[in-house]
This record gives C-alpha cells, sequence and structure tokens, in this order.
C-alpha cells in the first residue's frame, strides 16, 4: 500500500477557480519517470495569480499549482537520477500545465530536474525559487551585455518583491551600486539591508517619460514593464541595457525607439520557464556564490499549503516582501 499525503488541488466550479487541500496517493500522480519527496516549494507571482484565478495561467484541470520545488528522489526511471538525489525545479510549465510544488510528492520528468549545487539546502534553494533563479538570469544578461560594476548604477524596479529582493542583493555583492524602486512604504531599511544605495518612489518612475530623458542608468532589471519600463529605458546612459523579465505593473510598453536608435540602449527579455538546462546549472552555481546567506533570512517567510489562498491573494496586489517559502509538510 503506497501513502497517502496532501496536496493543494485547483478545480474549476462554474468558471471561478477553487483551491481545495486533498489527500493523495502514489497513484493519482501524473506520469512521470522520477517521484520526488517534496521538501519545499515557493509562492511566485505567477503562482498568485493561479491559485486566485486572476490571471489564466492554469491550462489543465485538476492542477497542482506551484511553479518551482526542492526535494528528494525517492524512486527514479531515469538513468540521471537515484533515490535520495536532492533536486531542484523550476518551470516548464510545471504549476501550469503539469503539476507542480505545492504537494508532499510529486511524479515528474527527470528532464526538468536540476541536481541541488553543492552549497544550498532545499530551504535556501526555495527561499530563491523561480524569482531569485530570475534574477540571476537577469544579472548573467547584464553582464553579457556588458554592463560591469564600473559602468554606473543599475537600477532594480519592484524592488521588494522576490525577483527584485534577490537581484538588490547579488547585484549588491558583485560591487554592483544598486537603486531600486519600490511602491511599498516602510521598505528603506529593508532594502538598504539587502545592498541598495538609493531607494526610489515606484510615484516617481510611475510617470509618462519623454522619448529621451536624464542618463541615470548603466542597466537595469525591470519586473514591472508598462510606463515604469518605458521610463527606465528613457533614463538609460548611452550602451546600457535592460533587462525585462516581468509585468507586475502591467504587460504593455508605451515607448518610442529613440533610446535603441539615439542611446544604443539594449532591451533584453529573460525567461526562465524555458531556459536550457546548461544555463540554470550556470545559474544556480552562481547563486552559491553571488547571493550572500545571510540574505535570504531577510528576505524569507515560511508558509503551509492552508496558509496559499490568503497568500495568493496578497502576492497578486503587490502586498509581498521578498519571499514565501511554502513547506508542504507543515
Ligand atoms: N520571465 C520570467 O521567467 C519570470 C520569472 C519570475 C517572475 N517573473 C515576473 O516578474 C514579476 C515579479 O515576480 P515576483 O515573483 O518577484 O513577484 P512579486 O514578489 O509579487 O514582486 C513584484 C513587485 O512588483 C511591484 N509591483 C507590484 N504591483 C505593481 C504595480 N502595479 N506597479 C508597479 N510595481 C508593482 C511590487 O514591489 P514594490 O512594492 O517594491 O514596488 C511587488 O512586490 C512578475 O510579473 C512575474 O510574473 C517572470
Amino acid at each position: 500500500m503506497t501513502d497517502t499525503f496532501k496536496a493543494l488541488v485547483l478545480n474549476q466550479q462554474d468558471g471561478k477557480t477553487v483551491a481545495t487541500i486533498e489527500t493523495l496517493g502514489d497513484a493519482d500522480l501524473p506520469a512521470g519517470d522520477v517521484l520526488l519527496k517534496v521538501a519545499y516549494s515557493s509562492l511566485n507571482y505567477k503562482d498568485g495569480l493561479a491559485v486566485t484565478g486572476k490571471g489564466k495561467i492554469v491550462r489543465s484541470w485538476p492542477l497542482v499549482p506551484g511553479i518551482d520545488l526542492a526535494g528528494e528522489v525517492l524512486e527514479s526511471n531515469s538513468a540521471d537520477y537515484a533515490p535520495g538525489d536532492r533536486v531542484v525545479l523550476t518551470g516548464w510549465s510545471v504549476g501550469e500545465k503539469y503539476w507542480g510544488g505545492y504537494s508532499q510528492r510529486q511524479r515528474v520528468q527527470s528532464k526538468w530536474l536540476v541536481p541541488l549545487p553543492d552549497g544550498l539546502d532545499a530551504y535556501q534553494a526555495m527561499a530563491i525559487g523561480t524569482a531569485g533563479f530570475t534574477a540571476m538570469l537577469c544579472v548573467m544578461t547584464l553582464e553579457e551585455a556588458g554592463v560591469h560594476t564600473d559602468s554606473g548604477t543599475v537600477l532594480v524596479t519592484g524592488a521588494t518583491g522576490g525577483v527584485g529582493s534577490i537581484a538588490v542583493a547579488v547585484l549588491n555583492r558583485l560591487g554592483y551600486r544598486v537603486a531600486a524602486v519600490s511602491g511599498k512604504a516602510g521598505a528603506e531599511d529593508y532594502l538598504r539591508g539587502l545592498g541598495a544605495a538609493e531607494i526610489i518612489g515606484r510615484d516617481d518612475m510611475n510617470q509618462p517619460a519623454r522619448a529621451l530623458e536624464g542618463q541615470r542608468w548603466a542597466g537595469a532589471i525591470d519586473t514591472v514593464g508598462s510606463t515604469v519600463l518605458a521610463r527606465v529605458l528613457a533614463e538609460t546612459s548611452y550602451g546600457g541595457c535592460v533587462a525585462a523579465c516581468g509585468l507586475a505593473g502591467g504587460a504593455d510598453l508605451p515607448t518610442t525607439v529613440m533610446p535603441f536608435i539615439l542611446r544604443n540602449v539594449s532591451l533584453r527579455g529573460v525567461d526562465s520557464v524555458m531556459c536550457p538546462i546548461d544555463r540554470r546549472k550556470a545559474a544556480w552555481q552562481r547563486l552559491v556564490t553571488d547571493l550572500p546567506a545571510d540574505a535570504l533570512g531577510e528576505i524569507g517567510q515560511v508558509a503551509s499549503l492552508e496558509q496559499l489562498p490568503e497568500l495568493a491573494e496578497q502576492i497578486t496586489e503587490g502586498r509581498i516582501r521578498g519571499r514565501v517559502i511554502v513547506d508542504p509538510n507543515l
């Protein structure tokens, strides 16, 4: 007889998303070549949209959400993984199309997994989670575009969010001067603690910009989109780069071509979901060396599966600071 375990399950009733805690067995889990014991998952903006039903994230019902997880292999039909191996999983449409991390056990495809690098445990991996992994991809993107520590200040928008918090901490650790944009009252101590040298109110950046504004930023990591991203582009210095990964403020981009054609500014998109496996491994390795361990203590709070519906509401309203680590075993 297999053990039973609990999971948060999303169903659709009368066009509405309903989230319930259910007791499942291994036979209820989807097909896959690896069975995992989930140690931790996390709450990302996309999870908030899925659990509340506010965004069209879920593509297959019923669904166990949770776009990332870290844990241990229990059973494996893959030559690459054996029972006891510690792994991390982000993206690949897990928690959207495929069952994800809000469960004590999950069956997944081994090709989605990354071995947990030495120096990170499962808790730390999910304190980082998809958000922190994406922040690292953004930092790597700026480096590849030639934005170096002596280039000038790097701006991070949505700075108290999951991506933003880890981006600030990593950039500071690497030696960049970091400016942080936040709409949260009282965020200054938190952001300075992570290493921000300058704090800018969201209202200041959320004003429509002229085609070109004064040159302020050597580079930027934008998690917000829309009017804020348009202003960031107009304020980016000659030859600078903006790594755009998010849409917390909107999916539109009311800009002109002027920053691109007169200032040689580049706008680079960053996607974590379909990121190739070698780049994933490189980013996780960089997170071991370039993210100060004490920053994670500052950034993280732990939640149970039962707390997720309420926290999901909060993250979609921009009310969460830092990262929520989900412990399905609480
Ligand atoms: N491309 C990818 O692969 C990828 C991966 C992960 C995340 N993302 C995207 O990146 C974004 C951030 O994700 P996250 O997990 O860090 O979310 P999060 O924790 O909710 O952080 C988003 C932050 O954006 C700011 N914000 C919220 N609403 C806003 C608004 N209306 N206008 C301007 N700023 C607003 C808030 O920060 P302040 O209060 O400090 O301003 C909020 O904390 C999301 O859009 C998410 O979908 C994309």
